[in-house]
């Protein structure tokens, strides 16, 4: 118990160092996958198998760890982990079946994902899995949280707020893609605020995954989506404005509406 506990503090002290260093490198540095791929970064793989299988642990590894925890059967913690469990069934299986069958030409040059992003996706998805499936089975305490429910029930607005916007945007984007003839400007609802409403949807679901689980381990979660987010969202809008040029809503921002 005593290195379980060891384990815990240390990879949730991990999720905490890695983020600043992953923020500061994707400002310079991009994923080389979607917009931003390019030559140099090794083998790739079919985009739809990457995402099923660096998506895969916050499935498998959340159900192999939950039963093992103290509170695995009280109702509140098996609530509790469902949002997390939804979302990941939908990236997990949901997206890229949609990603596979909007494809249009599947084996297009270049078009691959890299192996090296989908093994550094996966090692993340492995750490995040461990500690949110970790905290809500094991380590958070129900009795003494007088407010859990009002916490679960006002994160939960927020989560399905953002997962609603993101899977609308990413529906829209790969829609997009389906019709062929390269990158378009997508337009209509959250698109007319920001750039990519998708990445601005995630960051809200984890923002209210953060206050449904009041943790340290849904916070780290949060702060690393947007450390990794907001520079590819950056990166997006500057791509965006490089390639359409004067076609691009000036108005349109990067991430957060209005602000920035
Ligand atoms: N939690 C996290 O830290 C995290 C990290 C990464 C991603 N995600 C989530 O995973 C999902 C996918 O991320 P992503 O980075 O792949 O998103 P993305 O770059 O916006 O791409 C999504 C899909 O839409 C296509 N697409 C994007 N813009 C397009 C345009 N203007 N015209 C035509 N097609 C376009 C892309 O094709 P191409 O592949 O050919 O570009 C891709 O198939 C998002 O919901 C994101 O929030 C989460």
């Amino acid at each position: 118990m005593a290195s379980d506990q060891s384990l815990f503090h240390h990879s949730l002290l991990a999720l905490f160092l890695i983020g600043p260093p992953t923020f500061i490198s994707c400002l310079f540095l991009q994923a080389p996958y979607g917009k931003h791929r390019r030559p140099g970064w090794g083998p790739t793989i079919y985009p739809p198998l990457a995402w099923f299988l660096m998506e895969s642990p916050t499935l498998w590894l959340t159900l192999l760890i939950f039963p093992y925890g103290l509170h695995s059967s009280n109702p509140k913690s098996l609530v509790l982990i469902s949002p997390f469990l939804f979302h990941y069934f939908h990236r997990t299986c949901i997206y890229p079946l949609r990603l596979h069958s909007n494809t249009a030409r599947r084996n297009a040059a270049g078009a691959g994902f890299p192996v090296v992003v989908a093994v550094m996706g996966f090692g993340f998805n492995v750490l995040n899995a461990y500690l949110q499936a970790r905290w809500v089975s094991q380590y958070k305490d129900y009795e003494g949280d007088g407010w859990f429910w009002w916490r679960f029930f006002g994160g939960l607005v927020v989560f399905w707020g953002g997962m609603a916007v993101n899977m609308w945007a990413d529906r829209v984007l790969v829609g997009l893609k389906k019709e062929g003839g390269g990158y378009k400007v997508p337009r209509g609802g959250w698109f007319e605020l920001v750039s990519c409403p998708n990445y601005l949807g995630e960051m809200v679901e984890w923002l209210g995954w953060a206050v449904m689980t009041w943790s340290w381990a849904g916070l780290g979660f949060f702060l690393y989506t947007c450390a990794n987010l907001v520079p590819r969202a950056r990166a997006n809008h500057r791509w965006y404005l490089e390639k359409f040029g004067e076609d691009y809503p000036k108005a349109r921002k990067v991430i957060i509406p209005f602000l920035y």
